[in-house]
């Protein structure tokens, strides 16, 4: 299926999905909101893709927030709406079964934000911004903003930039643990992909048990989060992926996962 809103293409196991309203810095409406979900089903569906990159189309903007004109006309069940519609939607995002990287090339603005927290993590280039401005236009962010950026930068420095809208650059973004690598625009996407493509060699089976595992700790006492992890562990073992990596080693070879229970 061709997109309005999304490029989508899938090669070499990895996935790109790019938003694609340029004119509007790329910002989250409720078409490309709805084509996101169907772009996540058919990124599911394709067993051969073991990584995703997202990413904003033009020069300027990774996602400026979710569409102003659209918030402006909304009453409070449409805003209810509009709102459950993005968190579950980025809850599934943060759920899939493989590593998912956030390639901000520019404005990653309210919902561009919450997107790109909703990833495993972020790359981002020297031009990329960040931040929840929303209480600027009377609002808060609705897309789990308050939730995962507090997790991820801390209480006091979230409630900082959910209080005052302030937006930071990619440096900045660095220094608090937002971002993982910062690159120059030019290098940003070969740094993305060289990262996706490490990812997407290992095997399936043992991604998705990390990144469950890591996941479920997030909530959890150590204790908890270890029994999960012991559990995650043990499937992961007795994976043909697990035979083949411990054979390889053991070999001076080189591993060739399959990622598969039945491979
Ligand atoms: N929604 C709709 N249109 C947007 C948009 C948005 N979030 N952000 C930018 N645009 C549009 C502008 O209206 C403009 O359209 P026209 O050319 O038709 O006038 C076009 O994109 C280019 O934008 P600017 O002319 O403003 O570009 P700039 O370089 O001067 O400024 C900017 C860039 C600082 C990102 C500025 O566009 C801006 O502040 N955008 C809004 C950022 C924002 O407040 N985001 C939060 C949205 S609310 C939200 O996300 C809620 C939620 O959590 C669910």
């Amino acid at each position: 299926m061709t997109f309005e809103n999304l490029v989508l293409d899938m090669e070499n196991s990895i996935a790109t999905l790019s938003f694609n309203r340029p004119k509007a810095l790329n910002a989250l409406n409720g078409a490309l909101l709805a084509e996101f979900a169907t772009a996540l089903d058919q990124i599911e569906a394709n067993k051969d893709i073991r990584a995703l990159v997202l990413t904003g189309a033009g020069e300027k903007a990774f996602v400026a927030g979710a569409d102003i004109s659209e918030l402006a006309k909304m009453n409070p069940l449409q805003g209810k709406t509009f709102s459950a519609t993005g968190q579950k939607l980025f809850s599934r995002l943060e759920k899939l079964p493989i590593p998912v990287i956030a390639a901000v090339n520019g404005f990653a603005l309210g919902g561009g934000t919450e997107v790109a927290l909703a990833c495993d993590f972020i790359y981002a280039s020297e031009k990329a911004s960040f931040g929840l401005p929303e209480i600027t236009l009377g609002i808060i962010p609705g897309f789990g903003g308050t939730q995962r950026l507090t997790k991820i930068v801390g209480t006091n420095m979230a409630k900082e930039m959910i209080f005052t809208g302030k937006i930071i650059g990619a440096d900045k973004a660095k220094e608090i643990g937002l971002v993982n690598k910062v690159s120059t625009p030019e290098a940003l996407m070969e740094d993305v992909m060289k990262c996706a493509g490490k990812m997407a060699s290992m095997g399936r089976v043992a991604l998705r048990a990390a990144k469950e595992s890591v996941a479920a700790g997030q909530n959890l006492e150590i204790d908890t989060g270890c029994i999960i992890e012991n559990d995650a562990f043990a499937v992961c073992a007795t994976s043909p992926d697990a035979k083949e990596g411990t054979s390889a080693f053991l070999e001076k070879r080189k591993p060739e996962f399959k990622g598969t229970f039945d491979s």
